[in-house]
């Protein structure tokens, strides 16, 4: 075992098996088109505000807490925490770690240590009260604020924070990623072949995430995911779609009902190394 930094004895880590218990999926919905009827009239866009009106919705995730038994039962102390896959380890804020205090205070910070960018431990209490990355031993506090620089440097940055919001009541966490941007640009019904509607869906990607579509005829019956082309005339067999680096994406998907709404989603899923 590792010698903790703070401690000549670290507490007892979470086990993989543990984490692998917790996984669950989890997404953002992020565009909504209004009923539609299939006579070619225009797409009425309709995007469906999930937060409060003084943050940018596009930049938003909404995290069930019942859904992850981590975060949930709080089981370490009385706290928390577990990492998030956002659009992988690449990048500062691909991986994300959400802690909940015994008081029910949440923090998210990024899991990229800005030592040198290895992924760090979620949140430890107890004797520990910190997370900490092994690869030089980088001690931060609950924040993100560094309290050890790692490999003996004099300082180093804190890990980016990220604003949240906690609903007691639906028990969602809503966590502002800045520049996340997931909306779709633009909506267009046209005709394959004088035949097949086709509905296009354009939308900013991130590279290293992952997207799939849903459809529902309206906003009370469960969506159900719909498969999609990536070119207009192409087949629609695709269920998701892994882009390598930002940009913006194309979607095609059949039209078959006479009004509905689809849904573009990314997908997080739980951080396991
Ligand atoms: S990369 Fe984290 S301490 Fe060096």
């Amino acid at each position: 075992m590792r010698a903790c930094p703070l401690k000549s004895v670290c507490p007892k880590k979470p086990t993989l098996s543990t984490e692998m218990l917790n996984r669950r999926e989890w997404v953002k919905r992020f565009v909504v088109g209004s009923a539609v009827a299939l006579t070619g009239e225009a797409w009425k866009g309709l995007v469906l505000a999930d937060i409060s009106p003084s943050v940018n919705p596009a930049n938003v995730i909404s995290l069930k807490i019942a859904d992850y038994p981590t975060l949930r039962d709080r089981l370490d102390g009385g706290y928390g925490s577990m990492r998030f896959n956002l659009f992988g380890i690449t990048i500062p804020n691909g991986i994300i770690t959400v802690t909940r205090t015994p008081t029910d205070q949440f923090y998210a910070v990024s899991a990229y240590c800005t030592h040198q960018g290895t992924i760090v431990d979620p949140y430890l209490a107890g004797d520990t009260n910190a997370m900490i990355c092994y690869a030089h031993n980088s001690v931060y506090d609950i924040q993100g604020t560094v309290l050890v620089p790692g490999n003996g440097e004099s300082s180093q940055p804190n890990l980016p924070s990220y604003n949240n919001q906690y609903d007691n009541v639906s028990g969602v966490l809503r966590i502002e990623i800045p520049n996340l941007n997931l909306k779709v640009n633009s909506t267009t019904l046209f005709s394959v072949n004088g035949a097949t509607q086709r509905f296009q869906l354009s939308f900013p990607v991130k590279g290293g995430a992952k997207y799939r579509i849903r459809y529902t005829p309206d906003l009370a019956t469960p969506s159900t995911l719909v498969p999609f082309a990536t070119t207009s005339t192409g087949a629609v067999s695709l269920t998701t779609i892994s882009p390598t680096s930002n940009g913006t994406r194309n979607a095609w998907v059949d039209s078959t009902s006479a009004q509905g709404f689809y849904f573009v989603e990314m997908i997080v899923t739980e951080y396991v190394p």
